[in-house]
């Protein structure tokens, strides 16, 4: 497909470079009157797609007679080329498409509107005054003559896209339908949803793993291939900003899938976090991992079964569904049934105090090949919304207005492997794997690889994890 755009924008280029002198020589230029109306839709850089499939009047319209003013942008090379019929001369200053769009197609103008002046144009397409169009997060309304368009950055952004995939950057950019017409704004709102570590985490001690230091750590490591069935694939947190509930409840499902020797294999609930761990159930507009383990070692957690992830994460009625209280044993039990009737166990889960796992990549994989799955608190950029395959690193939006399009929150995510590529130059990459929560269409099957031992987006900076809490009547 970009194949054609290239072979597209390419012939008018080479059409330009002997057209675009005569240009300028052919009319009494008088800039001031071209700008007299001004013509939103070639405005914006989200618009230079459809510029570039060689829409000029198709997009802008076309004109009877003579008609200075009806004159539009030949973006390629930054002229000027008019759609109205004096272009039609020996020396032609028509745009690309005037001939097949204004002369050969004959709907326009209008039958039933001689001379007409009210509407707007988009591909093609006449709309009335007052019409509202679409373009990805923004709408555009027809006033008059001319579309006016809000000025949102989108959270997709094709032209960062297109930049990743042009570019030896290791990984490759999609554009997802689940992010389509969301704003930057509206992405790092609803999709992220962890605090930034407060002081009292960050100082926590460290804990190293026991495993002898002699021990060799293989090159790949997968925590599901060591544990099949005991570690827990990635889920879709969807518009809810609580991956602090998504990460936490994942990483101690695993941790206790594996220490209790595959005896409670169950995935822990983020939805019980979410409603009961959250002032008045607003779970979905963030939260801390501190307070999440606090949850898991005080009150425990029932399954993911048990209690399912609600349909509409923003309901109002979004209340805890259930308590747990302790029977003086040692041991909590849910006070109410599953939410979800068709399962039959409340049993709740517990988790020890969370402990700090050094930012030593060594340490860190070590940690995970012991005890299991770990969780990373790391930065997110707004590239990494388009993430699709590959070894992620961060690479800067190129636009103009750069600022505008650039983001960074923090995001709470489960590491559960290792490995190494050898890159395109024949230089090794080494990368950690670990579990999103953006569902299973997102990365590589809702996972992502990342680059290791370089602090890449912070994803080093604070690890986290937990024992199950199993009392004696627990253990296998
Ligand atoms: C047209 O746009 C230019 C610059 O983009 C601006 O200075 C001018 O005020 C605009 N004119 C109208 C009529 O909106
Ligand atoms: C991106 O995807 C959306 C929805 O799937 C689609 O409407 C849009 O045209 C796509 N945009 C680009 C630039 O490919
Ligand atoms: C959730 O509700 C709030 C307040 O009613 C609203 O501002 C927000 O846009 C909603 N979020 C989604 C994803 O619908
Ligand atoms: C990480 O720890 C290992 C031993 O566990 C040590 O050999 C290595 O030097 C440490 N790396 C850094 C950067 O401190
Ligand atoms: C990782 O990077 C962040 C900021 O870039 C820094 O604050 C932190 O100390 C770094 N951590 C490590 C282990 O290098």
């Amino acid at each position: 497909m970009w194949t054609g755009f290239k072979i597209l924008i390419f012939s008018y280029l080479a059409t330009e470079v002997w057209t675009k002198r005569r240009y300028l020589s052919q009319r009494e230029v008088d800039l001031g009157a071209y700008f007299t109306r001004n013509h939103t839709i070639l405005e914006g850089t989200r618009f230079k797609r459809a510029i570039f499939q060689g829409q000029y009047c198709r997009s802008f319209g076309c004109c009877e007679d003579r008609d200075d003013g009806c004159v539009t942008q030949f973006y390629e090379a930054n002229a000027l080329c008019y759609c109205d019929r004096f272009c039609e001369r020996e020396n032609s200053d028509c745009c690309p498409d005037y001939k097949s769009f204004c002369r050969e197609e004959k709907e326009w103008p209008p039958p039933t509107q001689p001379g007409y002046t009210e509407g707007c144009f988009r591909d093609g397409q006449h709309y009335e005054k007052g019409s509202v169009i679409t373009e990805n997060c923004n709408s555009c309304t027809c006033s008059g003559q001319q579309w006016k368009c809000s000025q949102d950055a989108c959270l997709v952004q094709p032209e960062l896209i297109e930049h990743v995939n042009k570019g030896d950057h290791g990984w490759t950019a999609q554009n997802y339908s689940q992010f389509w017409g969301m704003t930057l704004e509206e992405g790092f709102k609803f999709r992220l949803g962890t605090l930034p570590p407060n002081p009292k985490l960050l100082s926590m001690h460290e804990i190293t793993a026991s495993l002898p230091a002699q021990t060799d750590l293989p090159e790949v490591f997968i925590a599901s291939y060591k544990w099949p069935g005991w570690t827990h694939g990635p889920l879709d947190q969807k518009n809810c900003a609580a991956s602090w509930a998504f990460s936490t409840a994942s990483v101690a499902a695993d941790r206790i899938a594996i220490q209790s020797n595959g005896r409670y294999t169950a995935n822990l609930s983020p939805q019980n976090l979410i409603s009961c761990c959250a002032k008045k159930g607003h779970g979905c507009s963030g939260g801390s991992i501190d307070r999440a383990w606090w949850f898991l070692r005080k009150r425990g957690l029932v399954s993911h079964a048990c209690y399912p992830l609600f349909k509409d994460q923003n309901a109002t009625n979004n209340i805890c569904a259930m308590a747990s209280w302790s029977d003086g044993r040692g041991k909590r039990h849910a006070t109410k049934p599953c939410p979800n009737n068709i399962e039959k166990s409340n049993r709740i889960y517990q988790c020890s105090p969370p402990y700090r796992v050094s930012s030593n990549e060594t340490e860190i994989m070590r940690e995970i090949m012991q005890n299991g799955p770990v969780q990373a608190v790391m930065q997110v950029h707004e590239d990494f919304f388009h993430y699709k395959a590959g070894i992620y690193r961060h690479v800067a939006s190129t636009n103009e207005e750069s600022e505008k399009y650039r983001k960074l929150r923090t995001h709470a995510v489960k590491l559960t492997g290792w490995g190494t590529l050898r890159g395109a130059k024949g230089k090794k990459e080494k990368f950690w794997i670990a579990a999103n929560s953006w569902g299973k269409s997102w990365g590589e099957n809702g996972y992502f690889r990342i680059l290791r031992g370089v602090n890449e987006s912070d994803i080093e900076k604070l690890i986290i994890a937990a024992w199950g809490q199993l009392i004696s009547s627990d253990e296998p």
